[in-house]
């Protein structure tokens, strides 16, 4: 099993470059299902779970693989299976947007629930619910749900009672080819989705309103291919901005989009870092000491974003004062505050809440990560305890961040992978 050292204590310096979007990536991959011509994505990051779409769309009978450092060249010119296999569900949590898309191609489609990292309950209900709107029928049986559209996917009007992610991108996916308009009403604004409507719209789909909360799709009856590129990864970016924060140091993160990220940079500048941004570029310098902040509530965008949690929590563990985290979107994402308090962060979580009071110290230790942010929220406290951290089961982290060693160690952490 491979796990990361981590000699804490170093500066952080030097520019990263952030990769694409993970939840761009593996969302606009399924959608590849729903095209015959070549789809080529630039920026396509080389992470375990864009692997395991690709294996999904292998085991589909489409063409899937990297053709250069980060161009991924997909091609469903037919799609043979309309199974999924148990095992390939599981690998991930992004395995149920091939519901939308192999429906949305052939009609018909059976999967068994999606795996992803155990941040609590996360069930499907409303994109099934959704689908059925839209004419499938769904018998679920020994764990298998066997999806099909007899008479083809009809567009419909959806409104959704929470602005769920990966629901509103299945319906996308279900709608663009289907019969008629599709309407969803507080549909999620994330930008990634924006961004797979921008891959589908390129490709010759009809959505309009991508990013508002109320999203048109005219059904159209064929895509073609195209050239993308996917967006940066939001997080990504937070988890580099903290691992500075957190150390002390100042970078450049670079090929970003800081317009994505204004909720998670007012609360590094009310830590005391100083943060100047351009288009795609933000100019971070820690602020010695960080300071608490007022509560985070997580929320849907364009309020702080869940996944940027741990690693923000990761730097807050230094901060002089008290700082309160409220967990709003899933109901076991603290799972990284025992790993925390092991490196002597003095943190108490119960229910929704964690309060974090900042310790003058903290030290290197033995820690899990025990999910893909919270692995990443371990790494960022490494980086500023006194000491060696050993980090176990980084295969989380492997799922969302490119080469994180190699990153980190080129701006100056003393970090490897054994
Ligand atoms: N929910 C339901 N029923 C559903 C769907 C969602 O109850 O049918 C609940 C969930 O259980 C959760 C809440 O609604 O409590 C939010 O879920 P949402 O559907 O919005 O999230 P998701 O699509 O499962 C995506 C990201 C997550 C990110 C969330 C929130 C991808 C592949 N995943 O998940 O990313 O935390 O949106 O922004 O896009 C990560 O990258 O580490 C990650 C977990």
């Amino acid at each position: 099993m491979q796990k990361f050292i981590i000699n804490g204590g170093k500066k952080l310096s030097g520019e990263i470059r952030i990769q694409g979007a993970k939840n761009s990536a593996l969302p606009i991959m399924a959608a590849s299902v729903l095209c015959g011509e070549e789809i080529t994505l630039h920026n396509c990051p080389r992470i375990s779970d864009v692997y395991a779409a690709m294996r999904i769309l292998t085991y589909l009978g489409c063409k899937a693989g990297f053709e250069d450092k980060n161009a991924a060249v997909l091609k469903a010119e037919t799609v043979s299976e309309t199974n999924i296999s148990d095992e390939l569900m599981r690998e991930m949590r992004s395995s149920v947007f091939f519901l939308g898309a192999v429906l949305g191609r052939t009609g018909k489609c059976r999967i068994t629930l999606p795996g992803g990292c155990d941040l609590g309950p996360r069930p499907i209900d409303m994109h099934l619910a959704a689908l059925r709107r839209m004419g499938v029928t769904i018998k679920e049986e020994y764990g298998v749900l066997d999806c099909t559209a007899e008479n083809g996917l009809k567009g419909a009007n959806i409104t959704l009672s929470f602005p769920s992610v990966g629901t509103t991108e299945n319906i996308m996916l279900a709608a663009v080819l289907a019969e008629g308009t599709t309407v969803i009403q507080n549909a999620a604004r994330e930008p990634e989705i924006a961004d797979l409507a921008g891959l589908l719209n390129s490709c010759g789909a009809k959505i309009s309103g991508a990013g508002c909360g109320r999203m048109v799709i005219k059904g159209v009856k064929k895509l073609h291919g195209c050239e993308y590129r996917i967006m940066p990864d939001r997080i990504v970016c937070a988890t580099y901005l903290s691992c500075a924060a957190a150390s002390g140091g100042e970078i450049v993160a670079s090929c970003c989009r800081p317009s994505d990220m204004e909720s998670v940079i007012s609360i590094f500048e009310q830590m005391g870092c100083i943060i100047h941004s351009s288009e795609d570029k933000i100019y971070f310098s820690a602020g010695y000491p960080l300071k608490a902040v007022s509560p985070i509530r997580t929320m849907v965008y364009p309020g702080f974003p869940t996944d940027a949690q741990a690693v923000v929590m990761a730097a807050l563990c230094k901060a002089r004062g008290t700082s309160v985290f409220v967990e709003n979107i899933f109901e076991n994402r603290f799972k990284h505050v025992g790993e925390l308090c092991r490196m002597g962060a003095d943190i108490l979580a119960e229910g929704k809440t964690a309060i974090v009071r900042g310790v003058d110290r903290i030290y290197g230790a033995k820690v899990c990560a025990s999910d893909l942010r919270g692995g990443a929220g371990l790494v960022t406290a490494a980086l500023s305890a006194e000491g060696t951290s050993e980090i176990s089961n980084i295969r989380y982290i492997d799922r969302g961040y490119e080469e994180m060693e190699n990153v980190l160690s080129s701006v100056g952490a003393d970090m490897i992978r054994v």
